[in-house]
């Protein structure tokens, strides 16, 4: 399962990028409207600034809105992928993309019959939002692990991209489900890191490291 960051803000992207697990970044408006820069000039950046796939978002309700935006989305970089909503108009604008060659992520998916849907008009991704279905007190982890056992059968080649992931057991579930793609936010990150454990074990290795170092001067001196 590769490991996206949900964001727009580069420091995050980088950061995250030096650990060497970041497999692409995933954008919305939202995010993209917390950095208050140029968006064009923001979307650039992120681009550039990763070595893999990174969605930009549709914002158009009609469908040749949403077409026309998503040829202009595409050409910001070769690892753009154009996000369109899962609505009618979505599909028919998404179809028209993927037709041309363009790689698209159906976004704001919320059950398993959406992610035919998505599968059949040939998106490259789809993207369940877990995290919002267990807000509505509704399963997220059971709508992905049917969406996964769908394509599984089916073969549908298009990737599931679990997203609005809120906490680290929401990733290590999501790839026991089958998930091709994770995406989460930067905080998300840092607790998959992260292990009281480890950080103990650490201090007491360097410890006995220094006073073994401290014994052998003293031996030598
Ligand atoms: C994914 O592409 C979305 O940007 C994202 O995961 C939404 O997450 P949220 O529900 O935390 O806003």
């Amino acid at each position: 399962m590769k490991l996206f960051l949900d964001t727009a803000n580069l420091d995050e992207i980088r950061d995250i990028k030096r650990w060497g697990v970041l497999g692409g970044v995933t954008t919305n408006p939202t995010l993209l409207a917390k950095e208050g820069r140029d968006i064009d000039l923001q979307m650039k950046e992120v681009c550039t600034e990763v070595d893999g796939p990174v969605s930009l978002e549709t914002t158009h309700r009609d469908a040749d809105g949403i077409y026309e935006q998503g040829i202009q989305l595409a050409a910001v970089a070769p690892n753009a992928v154009v996000k369109v909503a899962m609505t009618p108009e979505g599909l028919q604008a998404g179809k028209r993309l993927v037709d041309d060659g363009i790689k698209i992520n159906v976004t704001l998916t919320f059950s398993p019959a959406q992610a035919i849907l998505a599968a059949e008009i040939g998106a490259y991704i789809v993207s369940p939002f877990l995290g919002r279905i267990d807000d509505v007190g509704s399963d997220g982890m059971h709508v992905l692990r049917r969406i996964c056992e769908i394509y599984e059968r089916q073969g549908y080649e298009t990737l599931v991209l679990a997203a609005s992931l809120r906490h680290p057991m929401h990733v290590v579930d999501a790839a026991l489900a089958g998930a091709h793609i994770a995406t989460m936010p930067h905080d998300v990150f840092m607790k998959l890191v992260k292990h009281p454990l480890t950080d103990i074990g650490l201090d007491k290795f360097l410890a006995d490291w220094e006073s073994l170092k401290e014994q052998l001067g003293k031996e030598g001196a």
